[in-house]
């Protein structure tokens, strides 16, 4: 069993400026101390410098909501994963359920994007998650698996170099948090399919949990045995609680 440090990574989403950034990381860096987990926060893609700055040196590494799957040309708006190593960016975030939702991404896609992050250093925390209408209808497990699988093939890269965030769609922002029990059992699915495809490597891939992760239930869900950290939405805009998870997180 290997031992693997925790990591709990704040989602900013499309929240911030530079004052409440400003304020919030240096609550933050206040606060933090040594943790004994990896914190990384991905923040909007305009605050990259700010946060680079902000950031530098300390124990809170700098991370990305998303890229884009090509290396640089015509594709307005986005950012390659060149432009985001400019700005010591060690995390992305892949095919979180909102961009899958709102802007249409697919598996391929995902895999895409991924492999760009691989191939650029940057480490990519691939999201996977049932709906509402998917786990009543009981296809948690084949949704989870199907997604988690086309990324366990991108070529040319070892999966071992990836972080895993399961985030029922349902558990998102709604405060509804998958119970400790419901969390494990589909992390546990998503282990056993990592061990399948990648072996003794599979072990050190961390499965984070995402979905109303907070001060309150943290510790109870970082304690389940196949959960490797959190990745906090709403909770990490909140110093106090973010630090709380982080503290929880050993
Ligand atoms: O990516 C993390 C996010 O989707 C979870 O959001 O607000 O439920 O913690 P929240």
């Amino acid at each position: 069993m290997t031992t693997k440090m925790k990591l709990i990574a704040g989602n900013w989403k499309m929240n911030g400026s530079l004052a409440a950034n400003d304020a919030l990381v240096k609550a933050l860096l206040q606060g933090v101390g040594a943790p004994a987990c990896e914190v990384a926060v991905c923040v909007p893609a305009p605050y990259l410098a700010q946060l680079q700055s902000l950031v530098a040196g300390s124990p809170i590494a700098l991370g990305a909501q998303d890229l884009s799957a090509q290396p640089q040309g015509a594709f307005t708006g986005e950012q390659s994963a060149a432009m985001l190593k400019d700005f010591d960016v060690r995390y992305a975030i892949v095919g979180h359920s909102e961009r899958r939702q709102y802007h249409g991404e697919t598996d391929e896609l995902v895999a895409a994007k991924t492999a760009a992050a691989l191939a650029n250093g940057i480490t990519p925390i691939v999201c996977v998650g049932e709906t509402l209408a998917e786990r009543e209808a009981g296809h948690t497990e084949e949704v989870v698996k199907r997604q988690l699988a086309a990324v366990i093939h991108v070529n040319g890269h070892c999966i071992s170099e990836i972080v895993v965030a399961y985030e029922p769609v349902w558990a998102i922002g709604t405060g509804k948090t998958a119970t400790p029990e419901q969390a494990q059992s589909v992390h546990a699915l998503l282990r056993a399919q990592l061990h399948h495809a990648a072996n003794e490597h599979a072990a050190g891939i961390r499965i984070l949990y995402g979905g109303s992760m907070n001060a309150a239930n943290a510790a109870e869900l970082l304690a389940q045995p196949d959960i490797d950290g959190g990745l906090i939405g709403g909770a990490s805009l909140k110093a106090p609680d973010f630090l709380q998870i982080i503290a929880a997180a050993r």
